[in-house]
């Protein structure tokens, strides 16, 4: 089906002011060509992340009306833990401002100098605290993954030769735990199979190692579970979503994704020690052990949105808006990542541009091109440890992500005809060359120039801190 009918009203609206091309490319100029650098209010449609920039709903808006905003012991906390008990079925929930804070009470908790952190693959923010850490992040994706033609359904899956082969090993011993990212943002959102995450819980239950889940778009996982995997078209959404939990020890969460809400996460445990170590970490930097980094108005949001997010009206919108912007690209022939994710679509910026080398940045300089288009912001997702060569071709992938419920199919369709223009003039665009870059999740803060012929040692240094 290739019709989405949006299951919402819309009474409360955001104007997008309009810009011209040659104020875009100034504005870009002056960016130093980093998209993260441009303020919103000259992004025409901004597909830069969904993580809390969802729409939130009348029911929400109304439930933080009842924030209980308590230093200790609020009322919108114990909400919050009751509907995450519900869910998610851990009976130790740690509050935290947003994902990455829960990532840090993981391995904080869990984990220490030295260890080994395998993933299916770790999100930017978990492999940039392993490293901060001085952990070792392991990244091992199905080899299935690296066909970006294929649309095979689950290419988000660990490999669990490899995750066998990394514990019996010598390295096995390092290895604190087994992390699965559910769905697998770095590798295309794909999604990750019950199959799947019923192997890596048997291996890590042979060699004793506990198994976390990077959960925050579970419900998405869920969808495609009960669409796309054998055995599970009868089965609820809720059925499938504490089927994947009874696997698991614990969990760490993005409430900015499947909670459509706009701050918040929790790290959540059977081991009542981890969680008595998350606390204590917790009061450290994130606040009391009733709202760690949130406003009892967050909490309430959250509660709320985790239920709107399993009505299957509204999954099925959710992933048949993404479906629809895959459709609507493939149709342009613009090389995108198969099959469509789930909250996004994610363009072979390396095959649309295959005169820049990996080193002018080619997901870097797509992304450009579409803001100077059409003021469309997308961001580059790196690759790592893999990024660069893989089955012996270059890399690079350019990520636009659909916040939830705020852009109409007329939007996607604006979105799909503006990249079709870039795409048709795609071999004079040029590339970019790194400037700066911090060591840990370079793409945010980094600078580029528009790339020369040659490229200085200062220069090939800064872009190895982007490409990890
Ligand atoms: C898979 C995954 N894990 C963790 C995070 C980090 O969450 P947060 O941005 O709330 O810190 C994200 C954010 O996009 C993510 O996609």
């Amino acid at each position: 089906m290739d019709e989405v009918m949006e299951p919402y009203r819309v009474r409360v609206v955001e104007p997008i002011r309009e810009t011209i091309r040659a104020q875009r490319d100034a504005l870009l100029a002056e960016a130093d060509f980093n998209l993260y650098r441009i303020d919103s209010e000259y992004v025409r449609i901004d597909l830069l992340t969904d993580s809390g920039t969802c729409a939130i709903s009348s029911a929400q808006q109304a439930a933080m009306m009842n924030g209980d905003e308590s230093y200790a012991g609020s009322s919108s906390y114990r909400r919050f833990e009751s509907a995450v008990h519900e869910i998610f079925g851990f009976d130790h929930i740690v509050p935290t401002h947003q994902g990455r804070a829960a990532e840090r009470l993981l391995l904080e908790c869990l984990a220490g100098p030295g260890a080994v952190v395998p993933s299916n693959t770790h999100f930017e923010t978990t492999r940039a605290n392993c490293l901060a850490l001085k952990m070792e992040p392991v990244d091992l994706p199905t080899p299935g993954f690296w066909d970006f033609e294929k649309p095979d359904p689950f290419k988000g899956n660990m490999d669990c030769a490899a995750l066998e082969r990394l514990l019996s090993g010598p390295e096995g011993a390092r290895a604190p735990f087994v992390l699965l990212t559910i769905t697998n943002n770095m590798c295309g959102d794909q999604p990750v199979s019950m199959a799947n995450i019923r192997e890596v819980r048997e291996i890590a239950a042979r060699h004793n190692k506990p198994l976390y889940l990077d959960a925050c778009r579970y419900a998405q996982n869920a969808w495609f579970i009960q669409t796309s995997e054998p055995g599970y078209a009868t089965k609820s959404i809720r059925s499938i979503v504490r089927e994947i939990f009874s696997y698991a020890d614990g969990c760490i969460f993005s409430a900015k994704k499947d909670a459509l809400a706009q701050i918040g996460g929790f790290f959540a445990t059977r081991s009542l020690d981890a969680a008595t170590c998350a606390r204590a970490h917790l009061l450290l930097s994130e606040g009391y052990i009733t709202y760690g980094g949130m406003t009892g108005r967050d909490m309430e949001a959250i509660t709320v949105g985790l239920m709107e997010e399993l009505d299957d009206n509204y999954l099925r919108y959710r992933m048949e808006t993404t479906r629809y912007l895959f459709n609507r690209l493939q149709e342009h022939s613009i090389p995108v990542l198969c099959p469509a994710g789930g909250h996004a679509v994610y363009i072979d910026a390396a095959r649309m541009l295959p005169h820049l080398r990996l080193d002018e940045n080619p997901g870097q300089a797509l992304a450009v091109d579409i803001y100077a288009t059409g003021g469309i912001r997308s961001t580059r997702i790196l690759l790592h440890p893999m990024h660069g060569v893989a089955n012996g071709r270059h890399v690079d992938l350019l990520r636009l992500a659909l916040p939830s419920r705020v852009y109409s199919t007329r939007h996607l369709d604006f979105v799909a005809t503006s990249i079709s223009s870039v795409a048709s003039r795609a071999s004079s665009i040029k590339g970019l060359h790194v400037v700066s870059a911090p060591r840990f999740l370079g793409g945010f803060l980094a600078r580029y120039k528009r790339a020369s012929t040659s490229i200085d040692p200062d220069t090939r240094q800064a872009s190895e801190a982007v490409l990890g």
